[in-house]
């Protein structure tokens, strides 16, 4: 078996990260199966020409080797700040009105795209299989062909594709088709977010799509294909200490847990709940919200803002509907070990995940997962999330429309035993059969067939059994509110 190489901007070992993103949850998932090299920042930033430099620190992480670097503070500012999460982040996740166009930000994110290919060129072997990930790396695979390498490359894109309108409002649009068009395959979360890649390349750049379903974008043949990220669930219910220090809550609780970023919905949470509480006054010192926001890249203005929004909010509805004995929304403005999560999951009536949108939402796996299947809580998802596209037995929510949010609240807290044992049921056989060792080896199917001329079906149409059996037995379940 070739050995994988891995890339992508944050790197780490899972079991210390206080709340990993998916990126890292799923790439060290990956490792853990199959050794390989991962490469990334090393977290790290300084002023030296040291930090410039293309020889990396090397680390061994469970059978792999870690090769970081670190970014120097301009670096830091204009391709990390600057184009990864003030341009590229919000233009995804479709808030064109927070994107930050400055000049400078372009050329730097290039700039340390092609120091990585530089400092990853010296460590290939010929028979290599590339793996690239997340929007900070899009050029990256292009350098390393201007390097020569002919590798077979993939790039997975674990946030969402925006409509071809909003995409071409980024300036340099024509550039970032073209760096795509230097992988053999682009994995996306969803189908949805295919239909708009595929679109973007039609639009943009007069992409073609051939007989084999494949598209010809410049002098490039590529696949574009979706493969949802799954989770370990053995490994993250193994995760959790041996001695719990979760105490079960007198209040009846519905847990959050998401990065303090805008695409994240939590204002119109605290909204829905307080709403839920006026609307229903008898649930009043009985429900309780925990919502754990770890801060995240402050530096960008969008991210303080927010942080103020939330904290207003929270102080507004806890001082006019809390009591002395009763503080209705509990926030936590820090991270958790993610190992902690499993009895903090499984002592919540409800899993509350309303991005307004998002690549595909990884807590909402882990809340299924972590439920006990004799007496399970309830997922409430958003429909933004891309795993709204295979949770179908969650209930699913609008999360701009506040009613909606606070009446499903209620119908959560009053779903009978057995309608949340058949829909837990039905969810976990998802999460189990399109788990991270899914998403991994369908996706490394997929690139060796690319690079080798031939195709296979698209991500569901060859009819997974454990899928079509989920949703049969869904198919007898109430319908209120059930699927979309
Ligand atoms: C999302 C992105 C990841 C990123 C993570 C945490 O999940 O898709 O690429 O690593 O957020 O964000 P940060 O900026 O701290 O790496």
């Amino acid at each position: 078996m070739s050995r994988i190489v891995l890339v992508s901007n944050r790197v780490g070992d899972v079991s210390k990260a206080a709340l990993a993103g998916g990126v890292v949850i799923a790439i060290a998932d990956v490792l853990r199966a199959r050794s390989g090299l991962w490469l990334g920042w090393s977290g790290k930033t300084g002023e030296k020409a040291e930090e410039t430099r293309t020889t990396p620190d090397f680390q061994e992480m469970d059978g792999a080797t870690i090769a970081t670097l670190p970014l120097s503070h301009r670096e830091y500012k204009d391709y990390y700040l600057g184009y990864s999460n003030a341009v590229l982040w919000p233009v995804f996740h479709t808030r064109l009105d927070l994107a930050q166009f400055e000049a400078g930000y372009y050329q730097r994110y290039v700039d340390v795209n092609r120091r990585f290919a530089e400092t990853l060129l010296p460590l290939l072997k010929p028979d290599d299989t590339i793996w690239v990930h997340d929007y900070h790396m899009i050029p990256l695979g292009l350098e390393l062909r201007k390097l020569g390498v002919n590798n077979p490359m993939g790039f997975f894109l674990h946030i969402p594709v925006p409509p071809a309108q909003l995409f071409m409002a980024i300036p340099e649009y024509r550039d970032l088709a073209r760096s795509l068009s230097g992988y053999d395959l682009i994995g996306l979360q969803t189908r949805a977010d295919c239909a708009n890649m595929l679109d973007f390349f039609k639009n943009a750049v007069f992409g073609r799509i051939l007989q084999d379903g494949r598209m010809r974008v410049f002098d490039r043949e590529i696949s574009v294909k979706s493969f949802p990220v799954g989770i370990d669930m053995d490994s993250f219910l193994e995760s959790r200490p041996r001695r719990s220090r979760e105490q079960p809550t007198p209040a009846t609780r519905l847990i959050g847990v998401d990065r303090l970023d805008y695409t994240k919905g939590l204002p119109q949470k605290f909204r829905a709940f307080g709403r839920f509480l006026e609307k229903y006054p008898d649930y009043r010192r009985k429900v309780i919200l925990s919502q754990i926001a770890p801060p995240t890249r402050e530096s960008v203005v969008a991210y303080a803002d927010i942080r103020n929004e939330l904290e207003s909010l929270s102080g507004m509805i806890n001082g006019r509907l809390g009591e002395l004995d009763w503080v209705p929304i509990h926030y936590i403005h820090r991270s958790t070990p993610r190992r902690m999560l499993v009895d903090v999951y499984q002592h919540s009536r409800i899993g509350f995940v309303t991005p307004l949108r998002d690549g595909m939402n990884l807590v909402a796996k882990e809340y299924v997962a972590a439920q006990d299947p004799d007496d399970p809580g309830v997922l409430v998802l958003s429909r933004f999330a891309g795993a709204a596209e295979q949770m179908k037995q969650a209930l699913i929510v609008n999360p701009y429309d506040v009613e909606e949010m606070a009446d499903t609240i209620k119908i959560a807290l009053e779903m009978g035993l057995q309608e949340r044992k058949d829909r837990h049921r039905a969810l976990v056989s998802g999460i189990r059969s399109y788990d991270t060792f899914w998403w991994c080896r369908s996706f490394l199917a997929e690139l060796d067939a690319v690079a080798s001329g031939k195709t296979l079906p698209p991500f569901g149409a060859a009819g997974d059994e454990a899928a079509k059996k989920a949703t049969i037995e869904l198919a007898g379940l109430p319908s209120r509110l059930s699927s979309n």
